[in-house]
């Protein structure tokens, strides 16, 4: 099977790529394909004739997108409008990665693929608009997965940058108000690759098992990096509010998403979140 992959030089892309050896890969970088350049997206798909397509790009700057607004829509929906109308023509299934941004974040309880999203900033305006765009033009033989808290031993995220300020400063202050599911890259990326060889349409939900504020991710981090020696002894983690840490953009208080959908329709394994982020500090730490 050929699978186009947008965004392929990201996080999510470079944590699953190898996992897809079995297939003819076209890996799209933005070398291949500026996707600010909306026009030439159905070209480039037709060109390829891929079997399947999988977006991983995205405009990923969550407070950069309050002031960047017109790039954060021009790659989160016009350039998926582009990917989805192309796809619709030549009849080919359309992957997407989407986000709980989507959502509010003032539920108590975990979000279902049918919860009502009213996203509180650009950047998550501006995924939802992605996920309007598919169910416009290729409602058919689309799936979306929404996900969160994405992390990995690559790229930019909370696991890298917590490990360089425990490397750095004594003591850390974590925001122990907003609630989710910190999620390996390579658990998506499992997931996703059964999404590939499925007749899953629709939007899902995908995040590792469990839940936790980023304090107590936080607090998981340095006793699994304190173990494999990858910080130094004595750095103190200290829970604040959000008001304590003002941001460009609000982010939601609650995220966690049901994934029972998910769970149905490709049978992904039930994972804790920590035990996929010892997975992970074993890859950074070479074991
Ligand atoms: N990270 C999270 O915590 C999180 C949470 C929920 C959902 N998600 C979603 O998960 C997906 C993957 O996220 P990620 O963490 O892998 O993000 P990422 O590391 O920021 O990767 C985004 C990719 O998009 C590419 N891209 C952006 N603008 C482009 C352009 N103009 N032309 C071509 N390529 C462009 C980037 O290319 P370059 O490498 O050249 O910059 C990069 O490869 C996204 O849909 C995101 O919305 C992420």
């Amino acid at each position: 099977m050929k699978v186009l992959v947008f965004g392929a030089n990201g996080q999510l892309g470079r944590c699953l790529l190898p996992k897809l050896a079995g297939h003819d890969v076209v890996a799209a970088t933005r070398a291949e394909i500026d996707l600010t350049d909306t026009q030439a997206i159905a070209p480039f798909i037709t060109a390829i004739q891929p079997d399947s397509v999988l977006n991983l790009s995205a405009y990923t700057a969550v407070d950069k997108a309050e002031s960047d607004t017109e790039l954060a829509y021009c790659i989160n929906q016009h350039a998926v409008a582009a990917m989805a109308q192309a796809c619709a023509t030549l009849d080919r299934p359309l992957f997407h990665v989407s986000t709980d941004f989507v959502f509010s974040g003032n539920q108590s309880t975990p979000y279902s693929t049918d919860a009502p999203c009213q996203p509180i900033g650009a950047y998550g305006e501006s995924k939802f608009a992605g996920e309007q765009a598919i169910a416009q033009y290729h409602p058919g033989r689309s799936v979306i997965v929404r996900t969160a808290w994405l992390y990995s031993d690559v790229g930019a995220n909370f696991l890298l940058s917590m490990l360089r300020l425990m490397r750095e400063r004594d003591t850390l202050g974590i925001v122990c108000d907003q609630v989710g599911t910190p999620t390996s890259a390579y658990s998506l990326a499992d997931t996703l690759v059964r999404f590939l060889d499925s007749d899953g349409n629709g939007v899902y939900h995908w995040t590792d098992a469990g839940v936790a504020s980023w304090y107590d991710f936080a607090v998981a981090i340095y006793e699994e990096a304190l173990a494999r020696d990858l910080v130094p002894t004595g750095v103190k983690i200290n829970p604040i509010f959000t008001a304590d840490y003002p941001t460009p953009a609000k982010r939601p208080a609650f995220s966690v998403l049901d994934k029972s959908r998910t769970y149905d329709a490709v049978q992904a394994p039930k994972v804790h979140w920590r035990e996929e982020l010892r997975a992970v500090l074993d890859r950074l730490a070479g074991q």
